[in-house]
């Protein structure tokens, strides 16, 4: 693929599912692209572009394979590990009521897995967490509980399993009691607006297919929208190099800290 073919499915990515792959790694993207138009049956980048025009079913397929959407209960289980016995428990003992963020969160895994820990930690209480992807495919199943397959569960232990979860011709779906603590919304991520005041972002295996500069403006905002002493919490093959050049303060692998600036100033003196 050259770079006017390049130019040309960018555009048609953008009208027809609002995604600007500006912000993606374009040499990866090219590669990965070329790579999935080789495998249709089109002879070139313009009919491929053309058949997503009238093909309902390319075009869900190319927004699948564009935002890569695979995720998994607890995914990175030690990560969960060091969320459950150490940040959840930090964070409620200076708030009792947390607003929590799951940026990209595909299919929901990642925000029902954050709620059924802290369906444990602190059961009776009211947390908000919301949940956002680009992918509306994704947040239909995610807001459906549903069907999760045997891959999507594996690292659920099976007391949760029991608890959380029905089993029906091998698919897994969650309980409404789980789902109805996770609010799901639209969101693309490269976009300006973002909410704020929260106590916990969590954006992982999402930003590592971006540009650094958008990863870059992404992270400056996370910065904005914690309040201090929040946490940012990033995948398990990602490294924030300029972490603290943006503020944050590493405590963990994968966990970022936003310090309050009044006992950093008070450690001054
Ligand atoms: C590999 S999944 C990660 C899911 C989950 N965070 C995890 O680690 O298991 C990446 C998700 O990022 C979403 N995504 C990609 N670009 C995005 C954007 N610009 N704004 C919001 N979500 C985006 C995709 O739709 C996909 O669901």
């Amino acid at each position: 693929m050259d770079i006017n073919e390049y130019g040309y499915i960018k555009i048609k990515i953008r009208d027809l599912f609002e995604i600007n792959l500006d912000n993606y790694k374009s040499n990866q993207m090219i590669r990965r692209l070329d790579g999935y138009i080789s495998r249709s049956n089109t002879p070139n980048v313009e009919k491929y572009c053309h058949s997503l025009e009238h093909d309902q079913n390319e075009r869900e397929k190319l927004l699948d394979f564009l935002t890569i959407n695979v995720s998994e209960f607890y995914r990175d289980a030690s990560h969960f590990e060091i969320l459950q016995t150490n940040i959840l428990p930090e964070l409620l003992q200076k708030n009792s009521r947390l607003n929590i963020w799951s940026a990209g969160c595909s299919n929901g895994s990642e925000p029902f897995s954050i709620a059924i820990i802290l369906e444990k930690l602190s059961p009776f209480q009211n947390h908000r967490i919301l949940a956002t992807d680009i992918d509306k495919n994704s947040l239909k199943k995610a807001q459906a509980g549903g069907p999760y397959n045997i891959n999507e569960i594996r690292n659920v232990p099976d007391q949760i399993l029991n608890k959380y979860f029905t089993c029906i011709n091998g698919k897994y779906w969650l309980n409404n009691r789980i789902i109805q603590k996770v609010e799901f919304k639209h969101h693309d991520l490269t976009q300006t607006y973002y909410e704020n005041n929260f106590d916990l972002i969590i954006c992982r295996n999402v930003t590592i297919y971006f540009s650094d500069e958008a990863k870059k403006k992404i992270n400056n905002a996370f910065y904005t929208a914690l309040k201090a002493n929040g946490i940012l919490f990033i995948g398990a093959t990602e490294t924030m190099i300029d972490a603290a050049a943006m503020g944050f303060r590493k405590v963990s692998t994968c966990f970022y800290k936003k310090p309050d600036p009044v006992s950093t100033l008070k450690a001054a003196f």
